[in-house]
């Protein structure tokens, strides 16, 4: 009896053994699994496959101590100026920052996403007849500039514009020009809404600019760390406007401006918009100007959009989505034309890039990076093009800078 017991009982702690080892192994299994495709998220770039990480944790470090450098003023991009930032006279250090490449093309995206442009290049929603120059137009930085700022009509609507002057309009829409509100600033900021921008710690620097655009529901609360706390324009998109139950009762929206834009077909003029809009946002639009009547909030004139598509389809080498810019493309022309200066944050991807769709939801998808209704990666590839910033900055701080409209020259 004793001994069958304690056979019993061997045999259970044998049996125990085995299945702890078991789950040691699994789990062992799992945690492989799990570095594996971390690794496989974090790596930068991934979609260019042919080209490779190469940075020097040595040279990082090196180039941590000098970031805090302000840009340049003179405008001229300088792919070395990274490297002679590194080292003095003597240093020959070549360190290369593997940054956005501002030739991208669409068969460097992954293939899903190749499918998806391929798509909408078929569905062409918004009927979109584009008859050129382009694409592939070559143009200089200098000559890209002053055709976007005679080209890009950034102006809201006015209460003159019909059928925004008819009595159902009456008192809606803010009397006074967005000019009289907004700027002319010396320095602004736009922070993208980015994953990349967490743990980013570039609050302080964000804040330190005079005016601060934000897009959407991004919030500050909670983040103040990495995205800052200032909002002096907030850009918001007619989905939002129309759908989003917070935009009534949210008190993020409450500060700065807000500007709201709805894509229209091609080219088409203001009354044509109001009768097809994407998303019909004007009853909230209403109703949120009664709750809040002294904050300023404009309408983006609908032909906007559709300049600014023009010129990225026109120095892009390839045909670009038939879906309206990104707001956050909209957004930096905006502030082109109020400010001196515009940082933008995390528009090209530093090297916290990730596939963490925005740095307050846990979403995943890398055509929050990459554009899929959007043609973001053109416009990448367009802002880059214009960066008057280091490589530098955009590795480390995510941070291209282009010109204000008003400080540039353009010849006859
Ligand atoms: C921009 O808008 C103004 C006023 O709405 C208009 O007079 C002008 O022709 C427009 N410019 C372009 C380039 O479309
Ligand atoms: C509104 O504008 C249209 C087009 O400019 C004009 O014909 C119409 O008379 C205006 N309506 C009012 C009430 O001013």
């Amino acid at each position: 009896m004793v001994s069958s017991t304690t056979s019993f009982i061997m045999t259970r702690t044998s049996l125990k053994k085995k299945f702890f080892s078991c789950c040691v192994l699994i789990f062992l299994l799992f945690a492989i699994i799990c570095v594996w495709k971390e690794k496989k998220k974090g790596n930068y770039y991934e979609f260019l496959q042919n080209k490779e990480f190469q940075m020097l944790q040595g040279l990082e470090k090196l180039a941590m101590s000098s970031s805090s450098q302000p840009v340049s003023s003179s405008g001229t991009h300088n792919p070395q100026r990274s490297s002679q930032a590194l080292g003095g006279p003597k240093a020959k250090l070549k360190a290369t920052f593997q940054v956005w490449d501002k030739d991208s093309s669409s068969k460097n995206l992954i293939p899903r996403l190749q499918t998806i442009r391929k798509n909408y290049l078929n569905m062409n929603k918004y009927k979109v007849t584009y008859k050129g120059p382009g694409p592939g137009v070559k143009l200089s930085a200098e000559a890209l500039l002053c055709h976007l700022r005679d080209h890009v009509n950034v102006s809201m609507i006015e209460t003159t514009d019909f059928p925004f002057n008819t009595s159902d309009w009456e008192g809606y829409l803010p009397q006074q020009d967005i000019r009289t509100k907004a700027g002319p600033w010396g320095r602004c900021a736009v922070v993208s809404s980015a994953g990349s921008l967490k743990s980013s710690r570039l609050g302080r620097e964000i804040d330190d600019h005079d005016a601060v655009l934000r897009f959407n529901g991004a919030p500050t609360v909670k983040f103040q760390q990495d995205v800052g706390t200032k909002t002096t324009i907030r850009l918001v998109n007619s989905q939002l406007v129309t759908t989003e139950a917070g935009f009534l009762k949210d008190s993020l929206y409450n500060e700065g401006i807000l500007i709201v834009w709805d894509p229209s077909v091609y080219h088409s003029d203001i009354p044509k918009w109001y009768r097809n809009p994407d998303y019909s946002f004007f009853n909230n639009f209403k109703i949120y100007r009664k709750l809040h009547p002294d904050q300023p909030f404009y309408i983006l004139k609908p032909q906007m959009p559709w300049e600014l598509w023009d010129i990225i389809q026109e120095i892009s080498s390839e045909q670009i989505q038939p879906n309206p810019p990104s707001s956050g493309m909209l957004g930096i022309v905006i502030m082109m034309s109020l400010c001196d200066q515009v940082d933008i944050y995390e528009f090209l991807p530093s090297k916290r890039k990730t596939d963490v769709c925005y740095y307050y939801q846990r979403y995943f998808d890398s055509a929050c990076t990459m554009g899929a209704y959007h043609p973001l990666l053109f416009e990448k590839n367009m802002v880059k093009h214009l960066n008057l910033g280091t490589d530098e900055d955009i590795y480390l701080l995510g941070k291209a800078t282009l010109p204000g409209f008003r400080t540039i020259r353009c010849g006859a």
